[in-house]
């Protein structure tokens, strides 16, 4: 029962997608069990691109069966154009499941998220505006709507009804916008019922199933580790559980089951929206990794905040997810430079701190403590192995390997499928 876990290690966008693409051909399952349209990444395929936000990455695979798990919201809308976007392409979609326990998330959900983010003002946690906190938000305040509601009318309109209830209180009278009609939102929400009732299964008896018949499941996470709500940088994280624990609670999977965690860790260092971020670059280094990186969020177009290595996240990413391996991506973007700072240990007030710091004060004071690494100057690109690698980035690799607590058993040298070198294979 070879089930798999491949996860952000930092704040996301670490280049999972060329991970589970990697992987794709010998995997029979890819199941996504966190987030929700808020995630997004770029898969190549050949000479074509593809740019995913709510599907797994499976879907891509021919022989793979992709899953949205219980633990995913998921936007009718959304998931219906990126089906229809795929179809026209080529793509059979026609394998994919989706939990009838998956929330839904509704067009008042996506009201609340952006009006919140403008009520924050300063304060704002930079949200993807895709209304994924109102709708774990609901889940967890027993008001959410679920994919199997869709076939029950009468259930739907009294959750409807029961949702909006409160909601329309505060909009109209706290921000100060129009209230949503129960009526408009369920004629909506009913049309979409039918698209997407040929997936909707029990994904939580399946899976189960495939792992006793020796079926290979990679569990795919959105984000990162310290995106987290419960391990990441709260507030400034997403309202799910990234982290490995995610893919038992959000799929429906026992933690014996999980037989290697992969964590996704990127050269150096990136996050989108608000919040603390030690190695942030301000200066021509932090432009020079946002071009040569091409850091632009998938999903928002947003520019990625940029800096160097930070050995304490990824120390404290082995940790909080058990990783068993890293696959370190964009190792090429780093070419070019005379020498790379990691940071090894924070400088908090003053004092030398070699762990992350649970307090959010402390984060938010945590200067990184540098140890300068020689550069190189080669194009790394067409590398295949560990050896082909000119000895500094070999170093470098090694290095991080040692400050990381886990084996890099992969190393993606450029964008493209075959730009990647393995180590120790994944299965
Ligand atoms: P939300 O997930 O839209 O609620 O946004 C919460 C925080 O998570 C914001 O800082 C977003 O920029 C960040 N975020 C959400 N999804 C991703 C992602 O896929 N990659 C990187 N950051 C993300």
């Amino acid at each position: 029962m070879p089930a798999l876990v491949l996860l952000g290690a930092q704040w996301g966008d670490e280049g999972k997608g060329k991970a589970t693409d990697l992987l794709g051909g010998s995997v029979d399952y890819v199941v996504r069990y966190q987030g929700g349209n808020n995630a997004g990444h770029t898969v190549v395929v050949g000479d074509q691109k593809y740019a995913l936000h709510l599907l797994p990455s499976g879907i891509l695979s021919p022989g793979c069966t992709p899953v949205i798990g219980n633990g995913v919201v998921v936007d009718p809308s959304v998931l219906l154009s990126e089906l229809s976007g795929l179809n026209e392409r080529g793509v059979d979609t026609s394998k994919l499941l989706i939990s009838g326990n998956a929330h839904i998330i509704t067009p008042y959900n996506v009201t609340v998220d952006k009006v919140t983010e403008r009520f924050l003002g300063k304060r704002k946690i930079g949200t993807t505006g895709r209304g994924i906190g109102p709708t774990y938000a609901d889940k967890i305040n027993r008001v959410g709507i679920r994919v199997q509601d869709l076939y029950d009318e009468s259930i739907l309109t009294q959750k409807v009804e029961a949702a909006l209830d409160v909601k329309n209180q505060i909009l109209t009278k706290l921000y100060n916008r129009r209230a949503i009609t129960a009526t408009q939102v369920v004629e909506e929400l009913l049309g979409y019922a039918e698209q997407i009732e040929p997936y909707v299964a029990d994904t939580v008896l399946i899976l189960n199933q495939a792992l006793d018949d020796d079926k290979v499941v990679l569990f795919e996470g959105g984000q990162g580790t310290l995106l987290d709500i419960d391990h990441g940088t709260y507030p400034f994280v997403t309202s799910s559980n990234p982290t490995a624990g995610g893919a038992c609670t959000g799929a429906g999977v026992g933690p014996t089951k999980i037989s290697r965690v992969i964590g996704i860790l990127k050269a150096y260092t990136t996050r989108v929206g608000a919040g603390p971020f030690p190695t942030e670059l301000f200066d021509e280094d932090g432009e020079a990794l946002r071009r040569i990186g091409g850091e632009r969020g998938v999903t928002t177009g947003r520019d990625r905040r940029c800096g160097w290595f930070d050995a304490v996240i990824a120390r404290y990413a082995t940790r909080v997810n058990g990783l068993t391996d890293f696959f370190l991506t964009k190792l090429d973007v780093l070419s070019g430079w005379e020498q790379i700072p990691v940071c090894v240990a924070y400088d908090i007030d003053g004092e030398r701190v070699e762990e992350l710091p649970y307090s959010q004060t402390d984060f938010h004071h945590a200067k990184p403590v540098y140890e300068y690494l020689p550069g190189w100057q080669e194009d790394i690109s067409e590398a295949k192995t560990f050896a082909d690698l000119p000895k500094n980035a070999q170093a470098y690799v090694k290095a991080l390997e040692d400050m990381s607590g886990a084996p890099i058993s992969a190393i993606g040298v450029g964008p493209g499928r075959e730009e990647t070198i393995e180590i120790n294979s994944f299965l």
